[in-house]
């Protein structure tokens, strides 16, 4: 077993996070006990943030200590990796058949915290989230560089993982145009660090590994 970055493991090169709740699994996971420890296995097919971990992202934003905003948590499967990581994650989600899913998950790991919320209106959540320092974004919606700059605005977090679906933005469109015009948006107030492809995990998704001016 290998550390890839704080709270990050590789077991027989898979990726895995500490288990702050042992026994307890979120999507059916597998899990690995090693030195009396119990790690959860992150599927890359499962999640976005790990697809990009599997495709070499090479610096994470999130260790032991963040405070971590997560929009599009849905029924929380990433967010609950990112929780075994963070210090706190706060998890907005606007579906309400999402949001049933995700309560029993953060009812188990209580450094989850659920907001029924729609994410384009950060003053909806704002009074509720102490601070955020990483902000992970996930939602398909048409404006997700707006949507994170919207939030930017509102919450100053330091670094963002922004997962793009460029066909919830024109599906009519190359993925490689819509990719471009969405990082235009951003690089006014962000360094793009990493731009990963999450093929073959994903079809026509990036992420973008960004830090603020
Ligand atoms: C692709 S899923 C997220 C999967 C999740 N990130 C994971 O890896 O476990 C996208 C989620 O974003 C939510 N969503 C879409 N638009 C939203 C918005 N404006 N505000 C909040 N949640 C939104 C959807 O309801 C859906 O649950």
């Amino acid at each position: 077993m290998k550390e890839k970055f704080p709270g990050v493991y590789l077991i027989d090169r898979k990726l895995a996070t500490h288990n702050k709740t042992p026994g307890y699994r979120v999507y059916g996971e597998k899990t690995v006990k090693k030195k009396g420890k119990e790690y959860r296995m992150w599927d890359p097919h499962r999640s976005k943030v790990a697809a990009a971990l599997a495709k070499g992202m090479k610096t994470f934003p999130i260790s032991p200590g963040s405070s971590v905003l997560y929009l599009g948590a849905s029924s929380g499967t990433t967010a609950s990796h990112i929780a075994d990581i963070a210090e706190t994650v706060y998890c907005v989600e606007f579906s309400k058949r999402m949001m049933r899913e995700l309560l029993p998950v953060c009812d188990r790991k209580q450094n989850m915290i659920p907001i029924l919320a729609d994410a384009r209106h950060p003053w909806e959540y704002s009074n509720t989230i102490a601070n955020a320092d990483v902000l992970i974004q996930d939602v398909a919606q048409p404006d997700q560089a707006g949507i994170l700059l919207n939030n930017y605005d509102t919450f100053k977090f330091k670094h963002a993982l922004l997962s793009i679906k460029a066909r919830s933005i024109n599906s009519a469109k190359d993925p490689k145009k819509v990719f471009k015009a969405e990082k235009k948006k951003l690089t006014q107030k962000f360094e793009i660090l990493e731009q990963l492809s999450l093929e073959p995990y994903e079809e026509d998704h990036m992420l973008l590994n960004l830090k603020a001016k």
